[in-house]
C-alpha cells in the first residue's frame, strides 16, 4: 500500500457477519474515479472535489480509483493526493492501495478487496456509486453495464443514454428525431472510407468547407480538427479514426458556444435546467480544441450567466430538457449549443457525466442558479439511491 494513497482512515471495511447490524449506517458511496480513458487525470481532480463536497454526516465515502490499465483499487481520499501538482495531472498507481473486485452475481455481499497474501475481505455493500469517469469505458454505458449486472446503484444515466450519447452520430440521429435542431453532418464508416473513399469526399463537398472532422466516440475534443480546404480532409479522416473507426464530419456552425446544465427532477416531473453558460476561446485557439480546455486556461472565459435575451434563454433551457428527455437521461447532464448571430439556437453534443470539478462549467451553472456545489452533489446521490435496480 503507498504513503500517499492508501485507504487509511477506511476503518469501516464489514465481514460478512457485520453486514446486517450495519443497516442503520449511513448510505455508503463508493466514488469512482480515473479510468482507462486519456480523460483520467481530469476525472482525479473532479472526484477529490467530490469527495469534499460529501457530508461526512449523511454519507460514507469509499474512494475507487480505476488505474489507465483498467485495475480497480481502494486508494485514500485526502484531497490534496488528487489535486493538480506542478502543473501535472495526478494518476491512479497500480500500488496507490488493495485491488477491489466488482461482484458479477446478485448476492448482495458486495465489493471484495484483495490484498497480496492476505484473505479475500468484503468491503461490504455499497449502496451507491458515483462514477465521476469521462469518456470511453467511464460516460459510455459499460461501467453502467457492469453496475446494473451487479445490481448497484449509480449517479447519472443508464447504459442506452450513456452509450448513445457518446456516439455523436446515434446522438444526432435520436435528436433529429425528436424534432431538435442539429447542424448538417455526414457519417464516416470504415467501409465507406476504404471502398468508396471518391464518395466520402463528394458528401462532404456538399456540405461545404470548413468542416469539423471528429471521431464519433471521443471527448475533450481529442482527434477533432477543422479542415477549411479539401486537400486537408484525408489527413483529418485518418486523425479521427485514430480514436474511433466511424468518424462524423460536420458543417463549421458560426456562433457562440452556449451551454446548459439539465438535472432529473426530485419528484418525477419535467428535468429542472440551469441559466445558460458561454464559453469563449480567445488567443490563437481555432476552436475550443484540447489545449484550450486542459493546458490553456488563459484562453478561455467561462461566463456565467451568459449575456442572452430572455427569449434565447427560454429557448436553450426548453432545448436542454427536451434533448435530456430525448437521450434518456437521468441525474444529470450537460446540453451543449451554438447560438448563431440571426438568434438560432441548434444543438451541438450532450455529456452525460459532464467536467464536474467545483470550477467546471456544469457546477458553476447551477451556482449561478441557486443550488450549491455540495447540495448538487448530494440531490445526485439522493436520486441514484432511489434507482430501481433488478429487472426493469
Ligand atoms: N460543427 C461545428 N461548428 C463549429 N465549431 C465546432 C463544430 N463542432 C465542434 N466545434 C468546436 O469543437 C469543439 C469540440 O467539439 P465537440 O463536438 O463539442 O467535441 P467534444 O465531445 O470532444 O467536446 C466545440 O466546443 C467547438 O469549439
Ligand atoms: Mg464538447
Amino acid at each position: 500500500m503507498s504513503e500517499t494513497g492508501g485507504p487509511q482512515g477506511l476503518t469501516q471495511v464489514l465481514t460478512p457477519g457485520e453486514h446486517e447490524a450495519a443497516d442503520s449506517r449511513r448510505p455508503r458511496v463508493a466514488v469512482v474515479f480515473g479510468g482507462r480513458s486519456s480523460e483520467h487525470g481530469v476525472s482525479c481532480v473532479t472526484a477529490a472535489g467530490v469527495m469534499q463536497a460529501i457530508d461526512p454526516a449523511r454519507w460514507e465515502v469509499v474512494p475507487i480509483g480505476i488505474t489507465p490499465t483498467g485495475r480497480w483499487v481502494l486508494t485514500g481520499e485526502e484531497p490534496k493526493r488528487w489535486q493538480i501538482e506542478a502543473g501535472a495531472l495526478p494518476r491512479v498507481q497500480d500500488d496507490e492501495g488493495p485491488a477491489v473486485l466488482v461482484p458479477l452475481e446478485v448476492d448482495g455481499s458486495g465489493l471484495t478487496v484483495l490484498e497480496p497474501g492476505e484473505v479475500p475481505r468484503l468491503l461490504g455493500r455499497v449502496d451507491v456509486v458515483f462514477p465521476v469517469l469521462h469518456g470511453p469505458f467511464g460516460e459510455d454505458g459499460t461501467i453502467q453495464g457492469l453496475l446494473e449486472l451487479a445490481d448497484i446503484r449509480y449517479v447519472g444515466s443508464g447504459v442506452l443514454a450513456s452509450a448513445a450519447s457518446m456516439d455523436k452520430h446515434y446522438m444526432k440521429v435520436l435528436l433529429e428525431g425528436a424534432g431538435l435542431p442539429v447542424g448538417p453532418y455526414t457519417v464516416v464508416r470504415p467501409r465507406d472510407w476504404e471502398r468508396h473513399a471518391e464518395r466520402v469526399r463528394e458528401d462532404i463537398e456538399e456540405l461545404g468547407y470548413p468542416v469539423f472532422v471528429k471521431p464519433a466516440r471521443a471527448g475533450s475534443s481529442i482527434g477533432i480538427s477543422k479542415v477549411e480546404r479539401a486537400e486537408d480532409l484525408d489527413a483529418a479522416i485518418e486523425a479521427a479514426r485514430l480514436h474511433d473507426p466511424k468518424v462524423i464530419v460536420e458543417a463549421m456552425v458560426t456562433g457562440r458556444e452556449i451551454e446548459c446544465a439539465v438535472l432529473e427532477s426530485a419528484d418525477g416531473g419535467a428535468p429542472a435546467t440551469s441559466l445558460p453558460g458561454e464559453i469563449r476561446v480567445l488567443g490563437d485557439h481555432d476552436f475550443y480544441d484540447f489545449e484550450a480546455k486542459y493546458l490553456d486556461e488563459a484562453s478561455v472565459q467561462l461566463s456565467c450567466p451568459a449575456d442572452l435575451s430572455d427569449t434565447v434563454v427560454r429557448q436553450v433551457r426548453d432545448l436542454a430538457a427536451r434533448a435530456f428527455e430525448a437521450m434518456g437521461c437521468e441525474g444529470l447532464a450537460r446540453v451543449d449549443f451554438f447560438v448563431t448571430p440571426d438568434g438560432a439556437v441548434i444543438v451541438n453534443e450532450i455529456n452525460t457525466m459532464p467536467g464536474f470539478t467545483p470550477f467546471s462549467m456544469y457546477p458553476r451553472m447551477w451556482e449561478q442558479t441557486g443550488l450549491s456545489y455540495p447540495d448538487l452533489v448530494d440531490r445526485l446521490l439522493t436520486l441514484a439511491l432511489r434507482r430501481r435496480t433488478g429487472l426493469r
